[in-house]
Order: structure tokens, then C-alpha cells, then sequence
């Protein structure tokens, strides 16, 4: 997580996003693909990115990203921003593979699955 935090720094100065990690202590060793599961928080980290950047700056753009063991099976990473937030037209799509809504997104691959 820090990782790809890491890549995103420049970003963040340029959108003048303040970015809290709210990492926490204590977790169990998991068995990932780290490449993946950073390739995923990448995204969201876009994703949030791509919401904070046409807000206004004040109040502050923010990004908070936590973790948390979420059972004694598995933990929760999550990537909240404070952008306008998903639209339930949007939220009902998200999780469909391609679905994109921004013009120059890419919903993984730069296919649509049609207008809103
Ligand atoms: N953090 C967010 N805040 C507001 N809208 C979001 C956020 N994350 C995703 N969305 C909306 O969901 C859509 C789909 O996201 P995603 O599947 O990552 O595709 P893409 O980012 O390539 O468009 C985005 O285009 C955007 O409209
Ligand atoms: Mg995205």
C-alpha cells in the first residue's frame, strides 16, 4: 500500500490532495498477489483522484486510506475520498467489467457497456 501510494505522490501535489494512511498494526500475514492487489489500490486511487480534482479546494481534498482486519479471516482495505461520492445510477454498474463513465476512462479496458 505504501508502494503504490509512492506513485501516486506527484499526483497528489498536483491535485493538492492531503492523503492520510491509516494503516493498522497487528495484521495476520496474507497470502496475495502483490501486483495485483497494488494494481487495484491504484485504481481506486485514480478513481478518487479523478473525483477530488474538479472540487473545490477548500474545504480540503482529502483522501483517507485504511486497513482494518475486517474478521480473523480477512482484511478490509478501503480508499474513501471527499468527492461528491458515487451516484446511485453509477453504483448499480460499478461492479460490472468495462463499464466506464468518464470519457477518458478505462473501466479496465477502453470498452463501454453504453451511456448511462
Ligand atoms: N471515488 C469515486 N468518486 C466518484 N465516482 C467514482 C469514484 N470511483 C469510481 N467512480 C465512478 O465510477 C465509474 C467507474 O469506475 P471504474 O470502474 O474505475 O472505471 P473508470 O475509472 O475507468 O471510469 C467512474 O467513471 C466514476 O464515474
Ligand atoms: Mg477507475
Amino acid at each position: 500500500m505504501e508502494d503504490a501510494v509512492g506513485l501516486c505522490a506527484n499526483d497528489f501535489k498536483q491535485n493538492n490532495i492531503n492523503l492520510e494512511l491509516a494503516l493498522a498494526t497487528n495484521l495476520p500475514e496474507v497470502t496475495i498477489d502483490d501486483v495485483q492487489i497494488e494494481q487495484v489500490l491504484l485504481n481506486l486511487i485514480r478513481n478518487s483522484i479523478d473525483a477530488l480534482k474538479d472540487m473545490p479546494q477548500n474545504p480540503q481534498r482529502q483522501i483517507l486510506i485504511q486497513t482494518r482486519l475486517k474478521n480473523p479471516f480477512q482484511i478490509e482495505m478501503s480508499v474513501n475520498d471527499t468527492g461528491s461520492g458515487i451516484g446511485e445510477a453509477i453504483k448499480e454498474k460499478i461492479l460490472t467489467p468495462f463499464f466506464y463513465h468518464q470519457t477518458n476512462g478505462t473501466g479496465m479496458a477502453y470498452l463501454s457497456a453504453g451511456p448511462l
